[in-house]
């Protein structure tokens, strides 16, 4: 099989050489995307990380392709009606980093509730105070937990041992499970006016996109944090910069943000075409980021060593899963 790797890193190949010994690899660091397709022309599978973009164009300029492996376990980067219309497989990796997330969700919940970000930045200045530090506590506070899959459900075990109480809303719920861990399905309504602090933990979708609205956002108790570990395409940045003006929110720990491979890709909106619509979305990620009532981690709650390893071995039995049997391990499409 012949397997183009996109966006990947030094330390990862030898790893993909040793588990995909007899195939024929080729390594890209950079996104796959419609300016550089020729780098998988001709191959039988590529495998993506989230900042491709491997819509209809990139598909139809494909015809060879049999597979899709992304190293993640959101797969809104990938047109997934498109691929499965051309017979091309899809898979991701849906467990490496349940925990991994969660831990990471509770990183930016406690350094928001705790004032960690602030200190920091105070100490590097050489200043001691503690004015404007005061923190509170997460034990008897109440967690909205949206989306109560796999990472969900981790939010939800570590928040019970943090002494929080819990609602979730999810369109699918798990009764059973909802008695051994301690928390209560609520509608979504219940869910934004009755907790203190509410995570994000469902994918994007076209039913979840801006599920944070300018008006589900009033219905948010004043005074809450919302925490976002999952895509940054679930919250409307309008909504939210207005929502911390207004003090509807008191915070955000925000891991990741509608826009942020604008960020990453700054220079090159000089060339964009729809430059302007991207420079507006660009502007709001760098108001939201220079607040100091926003937490922001540039998309590393997955950004663990072991999660790390987790991804490679899943991909590479992935791939040989397809080679070897003709499907794929852990098909989306
Ligand atoms: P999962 O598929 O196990 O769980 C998602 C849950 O969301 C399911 O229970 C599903 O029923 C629920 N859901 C779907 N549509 C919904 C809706 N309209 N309203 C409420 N709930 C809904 O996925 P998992 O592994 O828990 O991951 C969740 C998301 O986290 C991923 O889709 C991905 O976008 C994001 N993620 C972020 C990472 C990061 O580094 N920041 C790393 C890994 C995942």
């Amino acid at each position: 099989m012949k397997i183009a790797f996109f966006e990947i890193k030094g330390w990862e190949k030898p790893y993909l050489k040793k588990y995909l010994k007899g195939h024929e690899l080729k390594f890209v660091k950079e996104p796959l995307k419609k300016d550089n397709i020729q780098e998988a022309k001709g191959f039988d599978i590529v495998s993506v990380f989230i900042y491709s973009k491997v819509d209809k164009n990139v598909l139809a300029a494909l015809p060879k392709l049999k597979g899709i492996t992304t190293r993640s376990t959101g797969f809104d980067h990938i047109d997934i009606k498109t691929a499965k219309k051309k017979g091309v497989a899809v898979c991701n990796v849906p467990t490496y980093g349940a925990n991994t997330v969660a831990e990471h969700t509770f990183a930016l919940i406690l350094a928001l509730s705790r004032n960690v970000h602030k200190s920091y930045v105070r100490g590097l200045k050489g200043d001691y105070s503690i004015e404007g530090l005061k923190g509170f506590d997460i034990k008897g506070k109440t967690l909205g937990v949206i989306g109560t899959g796999h990472i969900g459900l981790h939010v939800i075990k570590i928040a019970r041992g943090f002494g929080m109480k819990v609602l979730a809303y999810d369109i699918k719920q798990h009764g059973f499970v909802q008695e051994c861990l301690g928390f209560r399905y609520a509608s979504l309504d219940e869910l934004l006016s009755g907790c203190d602090i509410i995570s994000l933990n469902c994918p994007e979708n076209k039913d979840t996109h801006h599920l944070i609205n300018k008006k589900s956002i009033k219905k948010i108790k004043k005074g809450a944090f919302l925490i976002n570990t999952a895509r940054g395409g679930l919250v409307d940045n309008d909504a939210l910069i207005e929502a911390l003006d207004k003090g509807i929110l008191a915070g955000a720990g925000l891991d990741v943000i509608e826009g942020e491979d604008l960020i990453k890709e700054e220079k090159q909106l000089l060339y964009d075409e729809k430059k302007s619509e991207a420079m507006a979305e660009l502007v709001k990620d760098h108001i939201l980021l220079s607040r100091d009532d926003v937490v922001f981690t540039p998309h590393i709650a997955f950004y663990s060593r072991e999660a790390l390893l987790r991804i490679i071995e899943t991909t590479a039995q992935n791939i040989r899963c397809f080679a070897e049997k003709s499907g794929m391990c852990n098909r989306v499409c």
